[in-house]
C-alpha cells in the first residue's frame, strides 16, 4: 500500500500524532510532510491542527486538491474529553473535502496550547471572576498541557490496528 502522511502541525502536536502513525505503518509511508503539489499515493493520512473549529487553512486546501483518493483525517484540538466535539469537527471538515474521495475514518486528540491563550482567559476572568465558562476554560488548558500522552499513543494505535490497512 502507497501512503502518504501530510500534515501541518504549528506547535507540534499534530507533529507527534504524525511520527506515531509512520512509525505504525513503516516502508509504506512514501510521503511524510507538509502539503505541496505532486503528492501521489493511493491513501492519505490528513493531519491538521484545529484553528477555530476547523482543520487549519494549508490542510483544507490541500484536502479540496485531492480527487479520487482515500482519506484518513487526524487532528489535535485544544478541548478534549468529548467526542461529540470531535464528531461536530470532523463533520465540519468532511464538508470541505471533494466527493470524489472516500473518507474512511477519522481520530482526534488533544494537544497542549500556548501560553498566551492561558494569559487571555486569565484577564477574561480577572474581569467576569463569576464567569463559570470561563473558569471551564482555565481548566480544560492545564489537562491539554499533558497531550498528547501515553494513553492517546494506545488509543491511536488500537484505531490504526482497526482500519486494517496493512491487510
Ligand atoms: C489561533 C488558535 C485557534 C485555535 N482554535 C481551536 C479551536 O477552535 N478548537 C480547539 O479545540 N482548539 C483550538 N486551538 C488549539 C490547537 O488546535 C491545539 O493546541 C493543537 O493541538 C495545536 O496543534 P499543533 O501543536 O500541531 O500546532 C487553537 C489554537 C490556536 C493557536
Amino acid at each position: 500500500m502507497n501512503i502518504a502522511i501530510v500534515y501541518k502541525s504549528v506547535t507540534g502536536n499534530t507533529k507527534i500524532i504524525a511520527d506515531k502513525i509512520k512509525e505504525k505503518l513503516g516502508d509504506n509511508v512514501k510521503y511524510f510532510g507538509e502539503p505541496k503539489e505532486d503528492i501521489e499515493a493511493e491513501l492519505y493520512f490528513v493531519g491538521s491542527w484545529t484553528d477555530k473549529g476547523m482543520c487549519c487553512k494549508e490542510i483544507e486546501n490541500f484536502m479540496k486538491s485531492l480527487e479520487n483518493k482515500q482519506i484518513i483525517y487526524f487532528g489535535t484540538a485544544g478541548f478534549g474529553e468529548s467526542k461529540e466535539y470531535y464528531e461536530m469537527l470532523f463533520n465540519r471538515i468532511k464538508e470541505i473535502i471533494p466527493e470524489s474521495n472516500k473518507i474512511i475514518s477519522y481520530f482526534f486528540c488533544q494537544g497542549k496550547m500556548p501560553i498566551a491563550v492561558k494569559e487571555r482567559y486569565e484577564k477574561m476572568i480577572k474581569e467576569n471572576p463569576s464567569d463559570k465558562k470561563i473558569k471551564l476554560i482555565l481548566e480544560n488548558f492545564d489537562k491539554a498541557l499533558e497531550h498528547p500522552n501515553e494513553e492517546d499513543f494506545k488509543e491511536l494505535s488500537n484505531w490504526i490496528d482497526n482500519l486494517n490497512i496493512l491487510n
